[in-house]
């Protein structure tokens, strides 16, 4: 059997009509069209094509995106300071600052100068607390894509054993409070977690996002499981590949993602919808 594919470019385009349609209800009532603030620091090219994708998917959502853009030289306090005019700024709904940031500026520091009601990433303490009390506001974006992506499915997460691969703040924390918010059984596998193959081999989900290309066996994933995958990896050949052997898994798997063409365009979509979000609460 082989998998159906979850097309997050589809699922992606339709969210964004979606948020469209929003933007479009706030003009036609007097309102401003919602404004995000993309701050890009240094010349990462996989950061600068990410910050590239955002501000073409502000175009199609109807939004106004304001773009800072800094050399690598750039001062944790500079970029403190530029945080909090944005914070101040009553014309600005959400504010993203690109992940990975120089090694001499503190990301928490930033993350946590933030104003939590313009946090559309959802990294502030405030905002990722909330999720874990399951009282979710302005949800991390990719693990809120990887749940819609689930509903696509069809298949009630109650009850089910999801496995998440990687631990980071971005990915694997969120996706596993998401998963218990939908009443899953969560394990959460890190660099140190013991015998994973077997882990996986039990999972009807499994969430990987390590950023190591085909990290995750296909003969590890169990018939008829849902496998999403998070990882972008540029292989020496220039090719994107996921962190799970795709070949192998999707005759395996019931449903699974496509790397490029799958979690990463939720992010972005997801993204659009917080942004969306902010503005409404902020400016009702
Ligand atoms: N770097 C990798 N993913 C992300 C993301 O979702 N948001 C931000 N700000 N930086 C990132």
């Amino acid at each position: 059997m082989s998998a159906q594919l979850l097309d997050g470019k589809q699922i992606s385009a339709e969210i964004i009509d979606e948020v469209r349609k929003g933007v479009d209800a706030r003009t036609a009532a007097g309102k401003r069209a919602p404004a995000l603030a993309v701050v890009l620091v240094g010349d990462d090219p996989a950061s600068a094509v990410y910050v590239n994708n955002k501000k073409k998917a502000c175009e199609r959502a109807g939004f106004r995106s304001l773009s800072f853009e800094y050399p690598a030289t750039l001062t944790e306090a500079e970029l403190l300071d530029l945080v909090r005019k944005l914070n101040e700024d009553v014309e600005v709904d959400g504010i993203l600052v690109q992940l990975p940031l120089p090694k001499h500026i503190d990301a928490d520091k930033v993350i946590e100068t933030i104003n939590p009601n313009k946090d559309v990433d959802g990294f502030h303490p405030y905002n990722f607390g909330r999720l874990a009390l399951k009282m979710p506001l302005l949800r991390p974006c990719t693990p809120h894509g990887v749940m819609v992506m689930l509903e696509k499915t069809g298949v009630d997460l109650a009850g089910k054993d999801a496995v998440v691969v990687g631990a980071s703040n971005i990915v694997g924390r969120p996706a596993a409070l998401e998963l218990l918010l939908a009443r899953a059984t969560v394990t959460v596998c890190h660099s140190k977690t013991k015998d994973l193959a077997s882990k996986i081999a039990a999972a009807d989900v499994v969430v990987a996002g390590v950023g190591i290309p085909n990290f995750v066996k296909g003969e590890w994933i169990k018939p008829g499981a849902i496998v999403i995958d998070v990882g972008i990896n540029r292989l020496d050949n220039g090719k994107l590949c996921g962190d799970v052997e795709f070949d192998v898994a999707r005759e395996r798997a019931s449903w699974i993602t496509p790397v490029p063409g799958g979690v990463g365009p939720m992010t972005i979509a997801m993204l659009m919808k917080n942004t969306l979000d902010a503005c409404n609460a902020l400016h009702p």
